[in-house]
């Protein structure tokens, strides 16, 4: 099949890359012409495992082909893509700027017919809009049908995500868009869930509202452990043994954050708001998210009875969550912010996302080359993104790298009796 993807950001390029060497001819419209040259040499704008050596083997097959024009992906193409932000408003609502300029270069660039499908996080009743537009702008003598086909792949994992999803939905109310998009994921595992666009619509955004509870659920427990003396893993643990209830993202940590939760919570609050639905439950979770990044800034401020004037800290992973140098709404924004408020230097460390953290951070933050690096003369360790790296880090060494003896681990990765038998002060998020 030759389909086509509007914009080459995570979902886009990955996308695109993976249905590429399905065998697909596919073209990617790009905005910046840098990103597009570059792109065509197989380097990608930013990083995922994978990633580049897919796009290379794809752009040198001739199957991946980049362009800045909508025309020239549009016209070859049986179904266009829509992958581009949805950022969100100030007053927490999606804004479809991006969609819907998209959806009228694609409009003007319609050719015979097409399946125009968002893969855009949007809300319910968008895919009503993408019509109006695609109608407005299309030339006569052409035809289309919309479809919502949102994507569920997580950064860090996108490719396998992509190639082996835990579901497919198709919202479309076309039959032959149907039959075309189940086409094109002939290869791709998972159930095929098959509703109108509206439905496809509500389940990313629920999904992504479930996910978040999780995390605030399990978050929310762990303030409780703290203050009766549990280990909050442990509940979970067996919390979780119960098949009604299972073990899976229910993380306690230092919050949610990444360039999807945060907005996709707020943004359904607005959704439920616009349709005069309180939703109470999703505006707990949001605040207990945001609660969780300031009690961890408290935690060690308490620690330094107050007073952080004088102490610098390591702060060991900036990016959202491993495995990505994304700094959308990372927590480690807050918490760095919040350390700095309070008086305390920050020496910082990130296997990827340091050059976007700049771009970020506060010009006071200093960037270390590695973990031991970062910790050199630090008075204490903070662990902010559970990079794998750090989960085996040589604690002996750390230790002899410090001046203080103390870690907070907002990720809970270590074993809190092994680091205190270290001669470190130990602390993680619901336990001691
Ligand atoms: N990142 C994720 O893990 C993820 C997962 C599932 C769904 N989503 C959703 O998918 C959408 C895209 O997310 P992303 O993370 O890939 O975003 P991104 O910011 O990484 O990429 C967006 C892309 O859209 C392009 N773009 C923006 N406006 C454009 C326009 N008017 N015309 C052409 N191109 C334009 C940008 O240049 C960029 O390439 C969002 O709605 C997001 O919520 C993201």
């Amino acid at each position: 099949m030759t389909i086509a993807f509007i914009g080459h950001g995570y979902v886009g390029l990955v996308t695109a890359a993976v249905f590429a060497d399905l065998g697909n001819t596919v073209w990617v419209v790009g905005r910046t012409k840098e990103k597009i040259d570059k792109l065509k040499k197989g380097i990608a704008p930013f990083y995922e495992p994978g990633l580049e050596e897919l796009v290379k083997r794809n752009v040198d097959a001739g199957r991946l082909i980049f362009t800045l024009d909508f025309a020239d992906a549009v016209e070859p193409s049986e179904i266009v893509f829509i992958c581009v932000g949805t950022p969100p408003k100030t007053n927490g609502e999606a804004d479809l700027t991006s969609v819907f300029d998209a959806t009228e270069k694609i409009g003007k660039s319609l050719v015979g017919y097409k399946v125009i499908a968002t893969k855009s996080t949007v809300p319910p009743g968008t895919n009503k809009k993408v019509t109006d537009i695609l109608n407005r702008h299309k030339p006569e003598g052409t035809s289309f049908a919309i479809a919502s086909v949102p994507e569920f792949l997580r950064e860090g994992t996108a490719i396998d995500d992509t190639l082996h999803p835990d579901r497919v939905i198709i919202g479309t109310t076309s039959t032959r868009a149907q039959a075309l998009l189940l086409e094109l994921h002939t290869s791709i595992s998972g159930e095929k869930v098959l509703c109108n666009p509206e439905t496809a619509e509500l389940i990313k955004y629920a999904s992504n509202s479930m996910l978040s509870t999780k995390i605030s659920f399990a978050n929310a427990i762990a303030l409780i452990a703290e203050k009766v003396g549990a280990d909050v893993e442990k509940v979970l643990e067996g919390v979780g043994l119960d098949h009604r209830i299972g073990r899976s993202f229910m993380y306690p940590g230092v919050g949610y954050g990444g360039s999807c939760f945060p907005k996709d919570v707020k943004a359904l609050i607005a959704i439920a708001s616009e349709h005069n639905y309180d939703f109470a439950l999703l505006k707990a979770v949001d605040s207990v998210n945001t609660y969780m990044m300031r009690h961890f800034v408290d935690k060690i401020s308490k620690h330094f009875k107050g007073n952080c004037k004088g102490k610098t800290i390591a702060v060991l992973g900036l990016a959202f969550k491993p495995n990505t140098d994304d700094m959308r709404e990372a927590p480690s924004i807050e918490i760095i912010k919040g350390l700095l408020a309070k008086g305390a230097s920050v020496i910082s460390y990130d296997p990827v996302a340091m050059e976007n953290a700049k771009l970020l951070l506060p010009g006071t933050v200093k960037y270390a080359k590695n973990a031991y690096d970062a910790a050199h003369g630090a008075d204490a360790a903070v662990v902010v993104t559970e990079w794998n790296e750090f989960r085996q880090l040589d604690l002996v060494r750390l230790a002899r790298e410090m001046k203080g003896r103390v870690i907070f681990d907002g990720r809970n990765i270590y074993e809190p009796v092994s680091v205190k038998n270290l001669g470190f002060m130990y602390y993680g998020v619901g336990r001691m």
